[in-house]
């Protein structure tokens, strides 16, 4: 039996700002984690090929920065599905925020607020989606797997819907759980005093249980293997909210995603914890990009560790950038305070990062900047 973490050390605000970068926090995060966790939230699928790819392919981009611009007056604000934001950027899904910190998703959303920036809530969080909206001031979207039993997925999404979401995240890369070695290794099970509490239902038969190592034994029974893009036209059908379908990596995929109603795209390949050799998300991102041509938002995660890799997913044609284990990262050296820090270093490096490549606005930051 595994047990649940303690609080994170309380770092100052001055020690939290000593660590100027992403890596800075995981090497702190790691320190205070459980092996089981920290291998949890690190790992990725296989041999953990795509998981590097990501991180690399993003800094493999050379940046052509522009000069005699001004950029004394700059913006990182944009416009996301009608919403006014901080930054192109948001909380990406990720389950289990309690195993970071007490507060888990609290902290998160109290962290995105004061950041300016929207959160994804994962469906497998530890905390309910009714509780992480009422504590916040920004943006929530939901994620959601669409699972075996279809009456409970319209229930979540309607629940998404009530509790104030602004969009639904339907996760599609995941028919079933990639092979995590690393949980495998340390024995991953879901901690004691903590459960995926938005799938808990009163009379609900099935199986909640998270007993068994590995997330493919203590949480298979929340995807489903036969989804097809009618699940899709389903789930739409269902709910008021925009849905954006998240895990695309192809062309041909974004344009049947938009044709069974998706309002826009997520880039992503789950952080390289699925099929281990898919492409890095900045490669992938360009045809999505291309066979979308404007007519939605396309998001992408996957990698995304400072500025400048904001500039170069935005000047791919990114609406927005995603990022999910920095934020971990933060929870774990600090709770909210930590997660807040890690979304303002990522804010304000993607300010100077603007001002170093002659961009004073999101507009400005074109793909000429990556092949003038
Ligand atoms: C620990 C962990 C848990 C995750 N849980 C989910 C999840 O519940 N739902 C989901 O759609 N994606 C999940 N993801 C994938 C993230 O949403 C996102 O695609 C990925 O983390 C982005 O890569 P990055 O961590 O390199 O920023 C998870 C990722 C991690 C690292």
């Amino acid at each position: 039996m595994t047990t649940a973490p303690t609080s994170p050390a309380h770092a100052s605000e001055a020690a939290l700002r000593q660590m100027a970068s992403v890596a800075a926090f995981e090497e702190a995060a790691r320190a205070q984690l459980t092996p089981m966790a920290y291998a949890y939230y690190a790992g990725g699928a296989g041999a953990e090929r795509t998981l590097s790819r990501n991180a690399e392919a993003w800094s493999r981009l050379s940046v052509w920065y522009r000069v005699m611009v001004d950029v004394s007056r700059r913006s990182t604000a944009t416009t996301l599905l009608g919403q006014r934001i901080a930054a192109p950027l948001l909380v990406a899904p990720t389950a289990l925020h309690r195993m970071a910190c007490d507060d888990g998703e609290l902290a998160t959303v109290r962290a995105c607020g004061a950041a300016g920036v929207p959160m994804v809530l994962s469906s497998l969080s530890t905390t309910r989606m009714e509780d992480v909206c009422a504590h916040a001031t920004g943006p929530v979207l939901f994620q959601l797997y669409i699972g075996q039993d279809r009456p409970f997925v319209r229930d979540l999404a309607q629940r998404a819907e009530s509790a104030g979401c602004a969009a639904i995240e339907l996760t599609v890369d995941t028919p079933v759980w990639g092979l995590r070695e690393r949980e495998q290794r340390t024995g991953f099970r879901v901690p004691d005093g903590m459960g995926v509490v938005n799938l808990y239902r009163e009379g609900y038969e099935g199986p909640t249980g998270h007993s068994g190592v590995g997330i493919a034994q203590a949480l298979g029974w929340t995807i489903d293997a036969s989804l097809s893009w009618r699940d899709l036209e389903w789930l739409c059908a269902q709910t008021r909210l925009p849905v954006l379908v998240k895990g695309i990596c192809r062309a041909d995929d974004a344009r049947h995603a938009l044709a069974s109603g998706a309002a826009g795209i997520v880039v992503s390949n789950h952080g390289g914890r699925q099929l281990d050799g898919a492409p890095a998300t900045a490669e992938a991102l360009p045809h999505v990009v291309d066979a979308v041509a404007g007519r939605a938002p396309v998001i992408v995660d996957g990698g995304i560790r400072c500025g400048t890799d904001i500039l170069r997913a935005l000047a791919l044609g990114a609406a927005a950038v995603q990022v999910g284990r920095p934020v971990l990262w933060g929870l774990a050296v600090a709770g909210e305070a930590g997660a807040r820090r890690v979304l303002e270093l990522l804010v304000e490096d993607l300010s100077r990062s603007m001002a170093l490549g002659g961009c004073p606005d999101v507009a400005s930051v074109t793909r000429d900047l990556l092949s003038p």
